[in-house]
């Protein structure tokens, strides 16, 4: 047995992963570490998705609810997914398999801000708790969890859980333990402030202390945290990117920031991570992040000496970086803290810190409202995630994303988003690869202006039309014209483009 399981009473509580899936029965509220990739459980998804298959082959029900800290992997989502195992998901998702059930009305799905989604157990807004099950890097000699490549709403789930189910992975480097940071906020109503200024500030232990007579078993396991590769960042990106540089060299001109005050919180997605590269060889100096994901652009920024500190909750990193932070652990213990996502996306410390909130999108439209989540306003992409957290309480919220996708059958920017996850009150600038939109304290008819400055040109003229049209209405402040405000994705839906 590994020296990982130092605490005696729990060393005899190690079994098997189907053993340990006993404990989770058909109709369990189930919440599990594991956000954006890292820290999922490794072996329990696939045992439960064996019981859940075995009972459907006798006609059985056989179903859980699934709470996490944000997506997993194709060994956790996945496999329960395709084994028609969950009822109900929340929050943040990005499985293929996962995404089709949702889309296809097989499986629940409610996409819930993630600072909100640890609350949400504690306060019993989603009902009791059944089981717990997080992965550890080790259990120590008192029963305390050094929790893995993630934080999450571990905290959250073994405070509420009545079963708890731990998974010891010896994969995760012993080094990370020292990383996290782990603080509850007392409940209400006895809220007292986060006691963060800063984005480097400690302010817990490194551990998690549980009830140990909850825990029904533990699992040993050796499996790496799956995430897919960024997609190598391409001239569209490297524009988006420069565009972004140009924005912030704009904000250190007008004396709003400085070489070695940038505050960044960056999303997930490929064009995020692109736009950390165009970082490298900026003038910027000192960065930290307080953030929701350690991406690959960020470990760069701390290896070239360019960040200081990034606080977040989670790694969310491909797998040649996840080795070398696996390797390294020891090296970036020192300028990296994981948190609960309940303190890393915390309106009260972000708006604190005063960040530069950096988010991927679907669509905006002209007038600046964001879709981060439903393509044509009803095909459920991954979920708002965190972005929801940042763009509200920001210093200043901006989005960024290529102007077309698929080949430029679809165009970023809309007359009207089909969807709205941010709305044009939380959202100051937009980048696509065609410059930036900066819509801080603008009317919409001078917003409707940028933003159709920074379209795809195939797409301008048929925004400017479209604009033309709704100012021949009656009503001014927001001009719509409503029979055709969603001509661009009747387009697409009938004729395979947006261009109609
Ligand atoms: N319509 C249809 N598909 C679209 C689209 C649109 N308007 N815009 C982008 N896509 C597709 C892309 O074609 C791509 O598809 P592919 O994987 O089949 O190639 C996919 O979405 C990802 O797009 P990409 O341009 O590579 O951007 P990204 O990786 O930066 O992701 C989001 C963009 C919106 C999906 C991503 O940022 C997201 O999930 N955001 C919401 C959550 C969030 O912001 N979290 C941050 C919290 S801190």
């Amino acid at each position: 047995m590994s020296e990982r399981i130092a605490n005696d009473k729990l060393r005899g509580k190690v079994m098997s992963p189907e053993g340990a899936a006993q404990f989770v029965n058909a109709g369990d509220k189930v919440g599990i570490s594991g956000f954006t990739g890292a820290g999922y459980p490794k072996a329990l998804p696939t045992a439960i998705a064996e019981r859940a298959k075995a009972a459907h082959d006798k006609g059985d029900d056989f179903k859980i609810d699934l709470f996490t800290g944000a997506s997993t992997a194709p060994d956790c989502d996945g496999v329960l997914a395709e084994a028609n195992a969950i009822n109900f998901r929340t929050p943040y998702q990005s499985d293929p398999s996962m995404r089709n059930s949702i889309n296809a009305a097989q499986m629940k799905y409610a996409d819930i801000h993630l600072s909100h989604s640890g609350m949400y157990m504690q306060q019993g807004f989603f009902g009791q708790l059944d089981v717990a099950i997080v992965e550890a890097v080790r259990i120590t000699e008192e029963g305390h969890i050094i929790p893995s490549s993630a934080v999450g709403n571990n905290v959250e789930y073994l405070d509420a859980a009545q079963r708890i189910i731990i998974e010891v992975n010896s994969w995760q480097s012993e080094h990370l333990e020292g990383m996290h940071d782990i603080w509850r906020m007392p409940q209400l109503p006895n809220r007292i402030p986060v006691p963060i200024t800063s984005p480097g500030q400690r302010i817990g232990s490194p551990w998690i202390d549980i009830d140990l007579d909850k825990v029904v078993a533990v699992v040993e396991t050796n499996s790496p945290d799956r995430n897919a590769p960024f997609k190598p960042a391409d001239e569209v990106s490297q524009k988006i990117a420069s565009n972004f540089l140009d924005f912030l060299e704009g904000e250190v001109a007008a004396g709003r920031l400085s070489y070695d005050g940038y505050i960044m919180q960056s999303g997930v997605g490929n064009v995020p991570n692109a736009v950390m590269a165009g970082l490298l060889d900026s003038k910027f100096e000192n960065i930290q992040a307080y953030t929701e994901v350690i991406q690959d652009g960020m470990v760069d920024l701390i290896d070239a000496g360019k960040m200081t500190v990034a606080s977040a909750t989670a790694f969310s990193l491909s797998p040649e970086y996840a080795e070398r932070m696996n390797d390294q652990a020891e090296k970036y213990r020192d300028s990296i803290i994981l948190r609960p996502q309940q303190i890393s996306n915390h309106p009260e410390v972000i708006r604190r810190v005063g960040l530069i909130a950096t988010n991927g999108m679907i669509e905006a439209d002209i007038y600046g409202n964001i879709n981060s989540t439903n393509v044509s306003g009803t095909r459920m992409m991954n979920g708002i995630g965190g972005s929801g957290d940042f763009t509200r309480n920001g210093y200043i919220s901006s989005f960024i994303s290529p102007s077309v996708a698929k080949d430029g059958a679809i165009s970023a920017i809309v007359p009207f988003a089909s969807h709205i996850d941010h709305t044009e009150h939380d959202v100051m600038v937009v980048i696509t690869e065609y410059g930036y939109a900066d819509l801080r304290g603008l009317t919409p008819r001078d917003r409707a202006k940028k933003m159709i400055a920074i379209a795809h040109p195939d797409y301008r003229p048929l925004l400017e039309e479209y604009y033309e049209r709704a100012n021949k209405g009656k009503f001014l402040h927001t001009p719509h014209d409503l029979p055709t405000a969603f001509s661009f994705h009747t387009n697409l839906a009938d004729k395979g483009s947006m261009k109609g």
